[in-house]
């Protein structure tokens, strides 16, 4: 079978498709269970006021940098603003990452037909992506932690390329819309799962792994139906890139940044102790072991691919597991 430029990119999928049958349920809830970052959380409450001396914002336990002797012999206020700057730091990346993504998704609703059921859909993604950028900016700001996301390359290389990425190769738009999303998923659940932060930090948390789980389903199931349809050396072609784009993606949503060198005095062998240490390396092949499963279920791991995924960094013995259902 050989996959034209616009199948799913541009036209409804076919009736029988996984993502036709999926979308009505995943608009459903966007309509049922949404929240508004100013309407649904009280940012003027005592409660949740957040500053940079604040003693609930500790690094999460499981946080490689946490595991650090030097972190360890800091007093509780400069473990404070550590943590601080960390979570502002993953929320200021997922805000950018966000607006990239919303910037494809309205390239990919802007050519769809009349009728075409993912339309709908796709618009609750992009104004749920709204709410939840509107969420990190703020807690951001009230903050006042100087981070500035990703970094300067990157953030002169992706707004030009994501919207000539999602016409061109919609399999590795979104296949990049789960390598920001599956890693920052897997931090907030075992956050929320396994320890206790700030209150606004966890209500902020809550609400975006609840919507979160749409947006995956969505790129999931399109990714289901599309890449079968590719041409062998497209196929190909996307095993190798996966990889090779998770080695940017997952150590932006997972490692330490620099800037904790700068503003707060982390040494820099330390920062490299948290990223280069077992606990470090799990962390960012658990934070990708859903799209393993993903590239084995559709074939993607091929032996070149597979030969990537190590290199990387990113491979792990669980990767012949299946993946969960959406
Ligand atoms: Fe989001
Ligand atoms: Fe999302």
């Amino acid at each position: 079978m050989t996959a034209t430029l616009a199948p799913i990119s541009a036209t409804a999928p076919k009736p029988e498709s996984r993502l036709h049958q999926l979308v009505p349920r995943l608009n459903r809830q966007s309509v049922e269970k949404h929240s508004d970052a100013y309407a649904d959380i009280d940012w003027d409450s005592p409660e949740l006021a957040i500053g940079a001396d604040d003693p609930r914002c500790g690094l999460f336990a499981f946080d490689p940098l946490a595991q650090t002797d030097w972190y360890r012999a800091q007093t509780p206020e400069v473990q404070a603003r550590i943590g601080l700057h960390r979570v502002c730091a993953a929320f200021k990346v997922g805000m950018q990452f966000e607006n990239l993504l919303q910037r494809g998704l309205l390239s990919y609703a802007f050519r769809l037909p009349n009728g075409a059921p993912e339309y709908r859909y796709l618009h609750h993604e992009i104004i749920e992506e709204s709410q939840h950028s509107l969420m990190f900016q703020e807690l951001v700001n009230r903050s006042e932690m100087p981070v500035k996301g990703m970094p300067l390359w990157l953030r002169l290389v992706a707004p030009p390329s994501v919207t000539v990425i999602q016409r061109l190769l919609p399999e590795l738009f979104f296949f990049l819309v789960l390598g920001g999303e599956d890693p920052v998923d897997h931090l907030q659940r075992r956050q929320l799962r396994e320890g206790t932060t700030h209150p606004l930090v966890e209500t902020i948390m809550k609400i975006h792994v609840s919507e979160e789980a749409r947006h995956i389903a969505f790129a999931r199931t399109y990714l289901k139906d599309l890449v079968p349809t590719l041409s062998g050396i497209r196929r190909h072609m996307l095993a190798v890139r996966v990889p090779l784009v998770l080695w940017i993606m997952a150590p932006l949503m997972v490692d330490p940044t620099r800037e904790l060198h700068r503003h707060h005095g982390v040494p820099n062998a330390v920062l490299r102790q948290a990223r280069t240490s077992p606990d470090g390396r799990q962390l960012r092949k658990d934070s990708v072991a859903k799209l393993r499963r993903l590239c084995r279920e559709l074939g993607l791991i091929t032996p070149v691919a597979r030969f990537a995924w190590k290199r990387v960094g990113l491979w792990s013995s669980d990767s012949g597991e299946p993946a969960p259902a959406v």
